[in-house]
């Protein structure tokens, strides 16, 4: 199906307009976000318009405030330190919220991603448990490395295309390098803006852009169930979740263009940004989330459809023909053997893209089912939680027809033919 078929589908019905699914999906974040579009839209919300939270959260200095000194004084990484694409990770490697070799127990990332930035623990102990399972050998994994020791060797099953500053494996021929004109894209939209805040609003916009980059400039492009529709879509919402500032006056946060280039390892001038490789830093005088306020799996999952809102195309899964402007969307009903429509996933992107994962491991990772119990365990708790329609067998041969996916590519790889590099 051509992502037009999809669009259509989903304009036609909205996300709020199919009362028969309530049964099968009646997810918390659903309503929480019909709730956010029902109330008055404030401009001004440093979140963005109409984004959660409904009410400013609450601010305590002394448990949000978060430390870089002392044991958290920032080092950059030595030779044998491994760092990655993440730059939240390879922040709190640097800081020593985490093993500042780079490498860690699932224990240590939720301990550490839940205490800084405050992630909820069910969303931590989800992305710990996934790279640590698929990734790594089981309790550890690396924030650099390679297939089977970390997120660099992840690509098609972690890592993904069309991330917000990092270009795509096969467009590049790398995928954890900073790409500069990604980067002053970004900057650029609050150029104009007295205080520079790159809010959800924001956001959005440049994750539609980016979305069509890839398919504008990288023949082997690829946006698939789990990695396009769920953790392509987080690369974009953390940096404003968890990057934000948070303080009494804007408890919720506020992304200065500073804040962000401290996070992202930019240094330089407007003119003339420079990125060095693992040198991301949490500023000085820097606030986390509320405890009372993290960010869950059913926040995210409302951050999601706050994206698709404006930016319905992400919702669309699909691929590149082994050209520029090939793209071919998959259908979600015949990928999920008629578990999904599309409009369920319009009305629930988190579940199909966790039930898919669910079903799709064995068959592609090879994994037995007792490797991957820990896994599946945490999968199931975050579906059981959202209601989410069961996914039995996923219809590999849909996927099939994407020449660019791989399960366990990079870091590095060769440029497709015909990449647009910018
Ligand atoms: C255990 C927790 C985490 C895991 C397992 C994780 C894993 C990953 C992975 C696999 C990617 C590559 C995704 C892609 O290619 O689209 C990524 C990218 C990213 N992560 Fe994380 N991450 C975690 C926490 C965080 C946190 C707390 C932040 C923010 C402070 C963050 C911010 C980002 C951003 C902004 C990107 C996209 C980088 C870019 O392209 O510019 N992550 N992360």
């Amino acid at each position: 199906m051509k992502t037009s078929t999809v669009i259509a589908a989903f304009l036609a019905g909205g996300v709020a307009a199919y009362p028969n699914m309530d049964k099968m999906t009646a997810p918390l974040a659903a309503k929480a976000y019909e709730q956010a579009r029902k109330r008055a839209i404030d401009p001004k919300a440093p979140q963005g318009a109409g984004a959660l939270p409904l009410v400013p959260p609450p601010f305590d200095a002394k448990s949000q405030f978060v430390s870089t000194t002392g044991d958290h004084k920032w080092i950059a990484p030595g030779a044998s330190d491994q760092r990655g694409m993440c730059p939240g990770l390879n922040a709190l490697a640097n800081h020593g919220y985490l093993p500042r070799n780079g490498k860690a127990t699932i224990t240590q990332y939720i301990d550490a991603v839940t205490s800084v930035y405050g992630m909820g623990v069910d969303l931590a102990t989800f992305l710990a448990t996934y790279g640590a399972v698929i990734d790594g050998p089981l309790l550890s994994w690396s924030i650099g490395g390679a297939p089977h020791t970390g997120i660099g060797g992840s690509h098609g099953n972690y890592e993904s295309d069309s991330s917000p500053l990092k270009g795509d494996l096969y467009q590049y021929g790398n995928l954890g390098k900073l790409v500069i004109s990604q980067y002053k894209e970004l900057a650029n939209m609050q150029a104009d803006a007295d205080e520079p805040n790159y809010n959800l609003e924001v956001l959005r916009e440049f994750r539609g852009k980016r979305y069509q980059e890839s398919i504008d400039k990288n023949p082997k492009y690829v946006y698939g169930p789990f990695t396009g529709l769920l953790v392509s879509q987080a690369a974009f919402t953390f940096i404003y979740r968890f990057m934000a500032n948070k303080s009494s006056e804007y408890p919720e946060g506020v992304l200065d263009k500073n804040t962000l280039k401290s996070f992202m390892a930019i240094t330089g001038s407007d003119d003339n940004p420079v990125w060095t490789f693992g040198h991301e830093r949490i500023p000085d005088n820097f606030y986390g989330r509320n405890d009372l306020d993290a960010y869950t799996i059913p926040y995210f999952n409302t951050d999601v459809l706050y994206i698709a809102e404006t930016q319905p195309e992400i919702l669309a899964i699909g691929c590149n023909q082994n050209k520029v402007d090939s793209f071919d969307a998959i259908d979600v009903n015949t990928i999920s053997n008629g578990a999904y429509t599309v409009q369920q996933v319009a009305k629930n992107p988190v579940c199909f893209a966790t039930e898919f994962a669910l079903a799709e491991l064995p068959a592609l990772t090879g994994l037995s089912s007792l490797v991957l119990s820990p896994l599946t365990k945490v999968l199931n708790s975050v579906t059981s939680g959202l209601n989410c329609a069961s996914i039995g067998n996923v219809n590999t041969s849909a996927l099939a027809v994407c020449p660019g996916l791989t399960f366990y590519g990079g870091p590095t790889a060769p440029v497709a033919k015909g990449a647009i590099q910018s």
